[in-house]
């Protein structure tokens, strides 16, 4: 899958590559800092095609994308929210990416505030829906750690799926590491869907934290609060999910 062309006026593509504000780029058309294919362009109305046009600004290519894709490691006491009265926002994670970008990105799905590890932030709606739609059953893989202990045969009562009050589960993985460590791995993203499996088959979730999502992984050299920018193809393969013509 490739990024797509579209064709836009110039001083939209260099609003949409985080050069500056309208009015700062048209500016920058004016005082002749921009180039089309190597020719100096003072039209901002000017019509650009996205993949088949090299646009400079002073001699520097600006390249074009439709939406950005970031992996977070989300640390504990953020939520995963745009905006929060209270609590940190993970969105004050991004505070070094230009505001008009930041504006346009969201969460793709939610982690408790107290939880830890893998998050997919991006600007792309339709990845959103298809990945937190419950029809894809992407996995995902979280390291838990707990107190009490669990039943002997949770690893079976949690393959199997099962209902807490109302609610339904679907079959889950649990792996066990140590008498109070576990990898759990669901295909479901229910509120506190760990916390509540791992409660019903004796333990108390102390520490969470998600290590994989399809197969995408949090890379071990991204510390708590950092964040990656990733390639759309790279994504949209790592979570197995094809859009419509592509
Ligand atoms: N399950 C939970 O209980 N909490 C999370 O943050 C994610 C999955």
């Amino acid at each position: 899958m490739n990024e797509k062309e579209f064709k836009i006026r110039l001083d939209k593509f260099l609003v949409d590559t985080f050069v500056g504000t309208r009015k700062q780029v048209k500016t920058l058309i004016k005082q002749k800092r921009v180039k089309v294919n190597q020719k100096i362009i003072t039209n901002p109305d000017f019509n650009v095609f996205t993949k088949e046009d090299e646009v400079c600004l002073d001699d520097k290519v600006l390249t074009f994308q439709e939406h950005y894709y970031f992996i977070l490691n989300k640390p504990s006491g953020y939520v995963c929210a745009k905006e929060d009265n209270i609590n940190q926002t993970i969105m004050e994670l991004f505070k070094s990416l230009p505001s008009h970008l930041v504006e346009k990105l969201f969460p793709v799905g939610r982690l408790d505030k107290d939880t830890e590890g893998l998050l997919i932030v991006t600007t792309d709606g339709i990845f959103n829906h298809l990945v937190s739609s419950p029809t894809h059953h992407i996995q995902k893989t979280y390291y838990v750690e707990y107190e009490e202990q669990l039943l002997d045969n949770a690893c079976e009562i949690l393959a199997k799926g099962l209902k807490i009050k109302n609610e339904s589960f679907l079959p889950a993985k649990l792996e066990p590491i140590t008498k109070n460590s576990c990898y759990l791995t669901i295909c479901e993203g229910k509120f506190h869907q760990v916390k509540k499996m791992i409660h019903q088959v004796g333990g108390v979730v102390t520490y969470l934290k998600r290590e994989k999502i399809g197969e995408l992984v949090l890379p071990q050299n991204l510390a708590l609060g950092e964040f990656l920018e990733m390639k759309q193809d790279d994504i949209y393969r790592l979570m197995k999910i094809y859009k419509k013509g592509n």
